[in-house]
């Protein structure tokens, strides 16, 4: 079952007002002082921000800049070869900055044009059924974090890395951004935490863990995958199951390591066809039945 501690950090805020991220103590910043005031000092910003206030802007510092313009390279190199073809024309739009962190307000005003996203500060987990339901908005929720910079190729927690090369790319592109929104829209139909619970795992073994086949080999269109130059290496070696609305739903996954199991899309008309339908018709009920057809 999804831990939603293991995830995210949790946030909290001490009794004179400071915020602290509890790195656990696997966590590659755990011993690092100065990673761990700046991830509180992040998550401070973001705590602070209410919507309709200017967004957050953080002052990165060279070394953090230095870890994205890595992340950047290696993961250009490897969209060319690995990214599907989708995936690929929405980064061709939107020309994410190689050479620095963006703020969320540039990514915004990249994105906006495109598909009319934008994206909102996280301080770390947001609860689910916020988090989807405002995809439905075109809104997307990120941390501004950066991974540890002894960990550059793969992160077990969601950071701005993820958060933009990952997911702005997908989002950047019309049919990905038509399933995110339709996502937001399930989310916000379903009412118990089972159904949310399968909407969410769906969304996690196509959107954020999803690959493709195409003319010249299996791509990847998962921001999670997309993300991590480590993990984007590794996907074709991994069991591939047929798009299978039950058993994404219903399947356990572990969050901290690379993905064992993905599903193979087929095509882009497939993911629409399956999952996207799925978001943009499904209920409490439909999803029981769902189940019950396949039990
Ligand atoms: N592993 C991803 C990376 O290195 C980031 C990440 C952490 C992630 N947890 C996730 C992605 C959960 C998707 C879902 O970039
Ligand atoms: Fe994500």
């Amino acid at each position: 079952m999804f831990e939603e501690g293991q995830y995210f950090a949790p946030v909290n805020t001490d009794a004179d007002g400071t915020v602290v991220v509890e790195l656990g103590e696997t966590h590659p910043g755990f011993a690092d002082a100065e990673y761990r005031d700046r991830r509180n000092a992040i998550a401070a910003l973001a705590l602070e921000w209410k919507p309709g206030l200017p967004m957050p802007t953080v002052d990165y510092t060279d070394a953090e800049h230095e870890i994205w313009r890595l992340a950047s390279a290696e993961l250009a190199i490897k969209h060319q070869a690995l990214a599907s073809r989708e995936y690929l024309d929405g980064s061709e739009r939107l020309k994410l900055p190689a050479d620095h962190i963006p703020q969320l307000h540039e990514v915004s005003e990249l994105l906006e044009p495109l598909t009319g996203f934008s994206y909102m500060p996280a301080a770390g987990l947001v609860p689910l059924r916020e988090f989807y339901g405002v995809l439905a908005d075109g809104r997307f929720h990120a941390t501004q974090y950066i991974r540890h910079h002894s960990v550059p190729l793969y992160t077990p927690e969601p950071d701005v890395i993820h958060e933009v090369i990952g997911h702005a790319n997908a989002l950047a592109a019309p049919r990905f951004a038509a399933l995110y929104r339709a996502a937001g829209d399930a989310a916000r139909r379903v009412h118990s935490e089972e159904a949310l619970e399968f909407v969410s795992r769906v969304f996690w073994f196509t959107l954020e863990f999803g690959v493709i086949s195409e003319g010249d080999g299996l791509k990847a269109y998962g921001a999670g995958i997309c993300s991590s130059y480590g993990e984007i290496d590794e996907f074709r070696d991994m069991t591939i199951l047929p798009l299978d609305l039950v058993t994404m739903g219903t399947i356990d996954y572990d969050i901290t390591h690379y993905q064992d199991k993905l599903f193979d899309a087929g095509s882009m008309d497939r993911l629409e066809d399956v999952v996207g339908e799925f978001w943009e018709n499904c209920d409490d009920d439909a999803i029981e039945r769902l189940k019950a057809d396949a039990a």
